[in-house]
């Protein structure tokens, strides 16, 4: 029997999922909307596109949570996205009312599920379905650090016409303007980073990565990033469908790592069968460590306005 991955959100991103999914043959998919006749819409126009690509996947859509039953893996998507001017934070409260209701919709029909969160503000919509599941933490996981390293290696990549498959790059820390880009363990096919290209340029694409979700939005007027965040998300999917024990910076509870607890936050991962198989723990220094601890600030007060 196939693997199951549900995504609820069939939106931009949700959609967008679920075609890199099809595409990678791993798992069957549900998508799960309460738009009446979008997920099934999208779906069956997907599952159509089987035959040209040669995947054998099924792919549902629904406005109903008994398709998830069953499911390996839930993504959820499903919340408001950014508008221009908006911060990530500006959406707490709509989207706390919407993900507290998926998971608890969810998790009654597939409770050995991994949970993979996108939905803004991502720490603390991690933290949220992490103490809404039940689950232990390593079964809920947030995505957000593929997606700030991909931009970063992308504008790397730009910069110095090298291959992406060449270019290491780290961002850890909160999903938002205080994510903490690590130049100095990044690097292009082992030369360190900050070897390969003027301070002032490093500086640059540092700052672009921090703003990058916001690039886009300004880019789009309407809605926010969808293609790279979903990428992100299939690897982390695959990652544990496949038990690949691959690292990735991801949204992970903390446990005493980088001296931080009681936190969702951005830290390398290992991904394997079971979510989360560990935490690396880079050696970071001072300045690295003391920008770490000040993105940790903003998220935990985020985190405590939760009230959970
Ligand atoms: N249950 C199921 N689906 C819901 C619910 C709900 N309670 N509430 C909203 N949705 C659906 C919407 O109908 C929409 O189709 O979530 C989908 C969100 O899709 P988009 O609006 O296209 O947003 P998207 O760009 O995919 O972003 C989704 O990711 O980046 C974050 O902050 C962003 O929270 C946003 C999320």
């Amino acid at each position: 029997m196939n693997k199951k991955v549900t995504i609820v959100g069939a939106g931009m991103t949700g959609s967008t999922t679920a075609h890199w999914l099809a595409e990678r043959e791993i798992a069957d998919i549900v998508l799960v909307d309460i738009v009446e006749g979008m997920p099934q819409g999208k779906a069956l126009d997907m599952q159509e596109a089987m035959p040209v690509i040669g995947k054998d996947v099924t792919i549902t859509g629904s406005n109903d949570y008994a398709a998830t039953a069953g499911s390996d893996i839930i993504v959820i998507t499903a919340g408001l996205p950014r508008k221009p001017g908006m911060s990530r934070d500006d959406l707490l409260a709509a989207n706390t009312a919407i993900v507290g209701k998926v998971v608890e919709e969810t998790i009654k029909l597939s409770p050995d599920a991994i949970y993979i969160i996108l939905t803004n503000p991502l720490d603390v919509m991690t933290y949220l379905a992490w103490k809404k599941s039940g689950l232990p933490a390593n079964r809920v996981i947030g995505q957000a650090g593929v997606l700030d390293s991909a931009r970063m290696r992308a504008f790397v990549a730009m910069e110095l016409g090298v291959s992406v498959e060449n270019i290491h790059c780290y961002v850890l820390g909160g999903h938002g303007d205080s994510m903490v880009p690590l130049t100095q363990h990044s690097n292009v096919a082992g030369v360190p980073l900050h070897k390969t290209m003027p301070q002032e340029r490093l500086d640059a694409i540092v700052e672009r990565t921090r703003k990058g979700g916001g690039e886009i939005v300004s880019l789009l007027k309407q809605g926010s990033a969808f293609y790279a965040p979903s990428a992100g998300i299939a690897q982390m999917a695959e990652a544990i469908l496949k038990d690949k024990q691959l690292i990735v910076p991801a949204a992970v509870y903390m446990q005493g790592e980088y001296g931080l607890n009681g936190i969702y936050f951005g830290a390398p991962a290992q991904l394997g069968a079971n979510g989360v198989e560990k935490i690396i723990e880079y050696e970071l220094s001072e300045d690295e460590l003391a920008e770490l601890q000040k993105s940790a600030k903003s998220v935990a007060e985020n985190i405590a306005a939760l009230g959970l």
